[in-house]
């Protein structure tokens, strides 16, 4: 597997593949990858001629007390799992190439980027979408593949892109999940035997209320009030938010309609976990 750590390879990779008529792809990741990217790769190679995926651990995203330090590196093995599902290259950029030295320029999508997520990782979105902005830029991709399992990061960067106006098109891959529900998550690696047990909470949570409503519930305070319920019930876990919004806005809905976004966020001891759906 070719891996390019330059802006400039990453640049002149993408053009010569446009040159020569192929459609370009770009899975943005921070390695340590599961099953959950290789369905972007897949989807990205599907559809494009050419697939970077690129992987690095964005340090603006992270909090002062959160995982930056410690977030799996294991970049070898993510090549390895790349090029098996239709990677042509990695971008695997050092900090300072995407942050040069007295780097001063940020993205800041507003509004968006203080819901859900943002509201309790403050600066986390405008790190997202700083750097998924460099990204698009360098690697000039005609589509990038993005999971719903963060389903506020694809409604910031939606925006971002159409703000913008990059001309790039975000395509949204469903949720892979274990065989038991748990959502695949790189956090998944920190967790112990029995934090592993009772993650699965939220992916219960998740499955009560699309139950729900497909028994015809669709009010919020209904939908919630039972999420938290079900939360209760696990004392050592603790919840950051249940929410149902506009996917397109992250604002609270009322009554859930087509496309509504129910989404959840919880400490399971010192992991955060997030999951959601979007309602049908
Ligand atoms: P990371 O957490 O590595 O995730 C990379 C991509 O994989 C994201 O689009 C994420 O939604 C998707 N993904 C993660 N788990 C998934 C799952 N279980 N099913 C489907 N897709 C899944 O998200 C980031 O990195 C970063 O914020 C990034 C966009 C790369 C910017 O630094």
């Amino acid at each position: 597997m070719q891996i390019l750590r330059t802006v400039a390879e990453l640049r002149q990779w993408s053009r010569e593949g446009r040159k020569s008529g192929q459609t370009i792809g770009l899975v943005p990741t921070m390695g340590a990858l599961h099953a959950g990217h290789a369905s972007l790769i897949r989807a990205a190679a599907a559809s494009c001629g050419q697939v970077a995926v690129s992987v690095f651990v964005n340090p603006t995203q992270f909090g002062p007390h959160e995982d930056y330090a410690v977030y799996p590196r294991t970049l070898e093995a993510d090549c390895a799992l790349a090029e098996a599902h239709g990677a042509n290259v990695v971008f695997a950029p050092a900090v300072e190439e995407l942050y040069p030295t007295g780097a001063a320029t940020f993205v800041e999508v507003e509004g968006l980027s203080s819901r859900l997520d943002g509201a309790s990782r403050a600066g986390h979105f405008r790190g997202v979408a700083t750097v998924v902005s460099k990204l698009l830029i360098a690697a000039e991709p005609d589509r990038a593949f993005f999971g719903q399992k963060d389903a506020a990061q694809v409604a910031v960067l939606r925006r971002m892109v159409a703000d913008l106006r990059l001309p790039t098109e975000i395509e949204v891959c469903p949720i892979v999940r274990e065989a038991d529900g748990l959502a695949l998550s790189s956090r998944n690696l920190y967790l112990s035997a029995d934090e592993r047990m009772r993650a699965l909470t939220l992916s219960r949570v998740i499955l009560e209320t699309k139950a729900l409503v497909a028994g015809g519930e669709r009010r919020s305070g209904t939908l919630i009030a039972a999420a938290l319920e079900t939360f209760a019930m696990e004392p050592e876990i603790c919840v950051d938010y249940v929410e149902l919004v506009n996917w397109a806005t992250l604002e609270p809905v009322e009554t859930a309609v087509p496309g509504s976004l129910f989404a959840v966020a919880a400490w399971v001891g010192a992991t955060r976990l997030i999951d959601n759906t979007i309602l049908g």
